[in-house]
């Protein structure tokens, strides 16, 4: 699988340190919030649970499966929820936790589904921000790193759904995304 890879952007070590720093703030600023931590699926969910692990305080989890990419490497706009929260966050302290902030608009619209089930507070955290790609402005309260204009894929991020399982973030060898397209346009 990683003869895909063109390069490396982030290590294994870098990712592991900064999310330590992440978990040690939002440790502090939700120390006696009971923060229910809202896993968006399922690009999150390696970043959710090395986070997790670096939090000694008390948290509840959920998680919320959203789809926002055909094949395509661009984004759509259009989000579809394919799995809702199984609890009720109102009157809880909630942190959206997201792999990347693109153009924005996922994370935009989340924000506005979750703020109408009226949670106490709502913020979100991010793994990666590619701030040069947004189409609108969208507030992110904690971010791991700010990456260039470049599709990544690993450490939860996928191309095709495939490549989750690396443990770094990394860019993949150009042909990979015209076969993969090639590929979805002759179904
Ligand atoms: P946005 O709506 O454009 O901000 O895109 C957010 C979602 O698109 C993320 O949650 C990812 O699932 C996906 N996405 C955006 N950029 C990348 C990327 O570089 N690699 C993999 N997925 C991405
Ligand atoms: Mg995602």
């Amino acid at each position: 699988m990683d003869k895909d890879i063109q390069k490396i952007l982030i290590t294994e070590e870098e990712i592991k340190k900064r999310v330590r720093e992440l978990a040690e703030d939002i440790s502090k600023e939700y120390k006696e919030m009971f923060p229910h931590l809202v896993c968006i699926l399922k690009g999150a969910t390696v970043f959710l649970t090395d986070l997790i692990r670096e939090m000694n305080i008390y948290l509840s989890l959920d998680y919320l499966g959203i789809s926002s990419y055909g094949a395509s490497t661009k984004s759509s706009g259009i989000i579809k929820i394919t799995k809702d929260l199984d609890h009720s966050i109102e009157d809880r302290n909630v942190l959206i936790v997201e792999d990347i902030v693109d153009t924005g608009l996922t994370l935009t619209y989340l924000r506005e589904i979750l703020s109408a089930r009226k949670p106490l507070s709502l913020k979100a955290c991010a793994l990666l921000n590619k701030k040069i790609r947004r189409k609108i402005e969208v507030p992110v309260e904690y971010y791991g790193f700010e990456i260039p204009d470049e599709f990544v894929v690993g450490y939860g991020l996928d191309f095709n759904e495939k490549y989750r399982n690396l443990p770094y973030i990394s860019v993949l060898k150009p042909e990979i995304y015209m076969y993969e397209v090639m590929k979805y346009e002759k179904k």
